[in-house]
């Protein structure tokens, strides 16, 4: 099927969620998409993070092979191999425990969620109303699902569902004042991500989390990290919060842990999981065979990137800031996981658009931060392509916008 029956398919039949771009992917090989056309796209993007590995990595395809030949699925009714043994190296590289696994970064949120409350319910032994209330941060993101939208701090996803479920308060990132304001004896949970992924790549201040880590502890509350889009290596740890050298008590992972296969997984301590009892939660698909196995893959791969991914992160910062030098802006980030916040929408807007002309994947969140979520195979000379692209879209002067309220497209030399 050509792009344009596929758009007009897709305009007739699905819901329209989404705002795609106009192009028509049909293979990948390495860092590289092709469209239908035959046209290679440098991906800087990984499918939103999941993609770490790139495109047709040998090790991944050789256990999907294998293992699709063998077992898909089978309930979680019955055990297979790979839960055990995946559970085993998450817990060996987070610290914690234990794992439950899901199908989706929303799935785990919510599961841990779930956890928290039910922690705080199994700890009232005095016949009280059990601790309840949940601090989440401002300009979050947690997800689609009724509990992930009631912890995003962003109010343009949780609006149009509303209402959502109470309990929850917003405490403004690094806020270290606003934190101590809002944390009482009935919070049962201060959940956060490291680094903010759909609100601009925005890591949290170890200030900060110190302090989520103390009040929570003293308090006999969690500390809930979303570590779903800077967590697996992303950052060149294992986990994000493994820079600050704190232990949180429950942890939730998914993008890239399947290499592409819908997995994601909360990770707790002894002391959380305690609260839990077969029949509390569960989940059909989470956790098969298929996806175990190929996530046991990954995390061996990944876990052999560390040290490349923070050289490489550490170079595409430099490129970064010697560009922001230039044209202005703002570089966030750890790793791999980096923006270039713009100074307009629009600008932002018109270099996404700009690159994918020219080859190269990234996108734009929070309005104006340009996204980079390279697969962690990414050589330096990959970075000096996207640098000097960057370099030229930003600034060269360019047709209008079409819905430019501005009308410019030069950010502040
Ligand atoms: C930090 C974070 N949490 C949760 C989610 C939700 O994950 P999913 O889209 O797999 O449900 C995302 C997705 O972008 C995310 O970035």
């Amino acid at each position: 099927m050509s792009l344009a029956a596929v758009m007009r398919a897709e305009s007739q039949f699905l819901l329209p969620t989404y705002d795609r771009n106009p192009v028509l992917f049909t293979r990948g090989r390495g860092v590289y998409l092709y469209d239908s056309k035959g046209k290679r796209y440098l991906d800087f993007l990984s499918g939103i993070g999941v993609n770490a590995l790139g495109y047709g990595h040998p090790a991944i395809k050789k256990v999907l092979s294998r293992q699709s030949q063998k077992l898909i699925h089978v309930s979680n009714l019955f055990f297979h191999e790979y839960q055990a043994e995946l559970a085993k190296l998450l817990t060996r590289m987070s610290g914690l425990d234990r794992a439950f696994f899901c199908n989706s970064g929303t799935e785990a949120w919510e599961g841990a969620l779930k956890l928290a409350r039910a922690y705080a319910h199994a700890q009232n032994h005095n016949g009280h109303k059990a601790k309840w209330r949940m601090l989440a941060l401002d300009n979050s993101f947690h997800g689609r699902t009724f509990g992930s939208l009631a912890t995003t701090g962003q109010s343009k996803y949780r609006v149009p569902f509303a209402p959502l479920m109470p309990g929850v308060s917003f405490v403004t990132l690094n806020d270290t004042a606003d934190l101590k304001r809002q944390f009482d004896g009935s919070v049962c949970a201060v959940c956060l991500e490291t680094v903010q992924g759909e609100g601009g790549i925005r890591p949290v201040s170890s200030e900060f989390l110190q302090l989520a880590r103390e009040l929570t502890a003293k308090h006999g509350a969690l500390l809930v990290i979303d570590e779903i889009q800077c967590g697996l290596g992303r950052t060149g740890r294992h986990f994000a919060y493994q820079h600050y050298g704190i232990q949180p008590d429950i942890v939730t992972v998914a993008k890239p842990l399947a290499a592409g296969l819908p997995l994601g997984a909360i990770l707790t301590s002894n002391k959380v999981a305690s609260c839990m009892h077969p029949g509390m939660h569960g989940t059909t698909f989470g956790g098969g065979p298929l996806s175990c196995s190929v996530a046991v893959e990954f995390l061996k791969q990944a876990e052999k990137r560390l040290g490349h991914i923070s050289r490489m992160g550490a170079y595409f910062r430099e490129q970064l800031e010697s560009l922001a030098g230039r044209h202005g802006g703002e570089v966030r980030g750890m790793g791999l996981m980096l923006a270039w916040a713009l100074d307009s929408p629009d600008l932002a807007k018109a270099v996404v658009r700009t690159l994918l002309k020219r080859g190269i994947l990234i996108n734009r969140t929070n309005e104006t931060a340009l996204r980079f979520l390279p697969p962690y195979i990414i050589e330096k000379g990959h970075i000096d392509l996207l640098i000097r692209e960057l370099d030229r879209a930003v600034g060269e002067p360019g047709p209008p916008l079409k819905n430019s309220k501005s009308g410019t497209r030069r950010s502040k030399a």
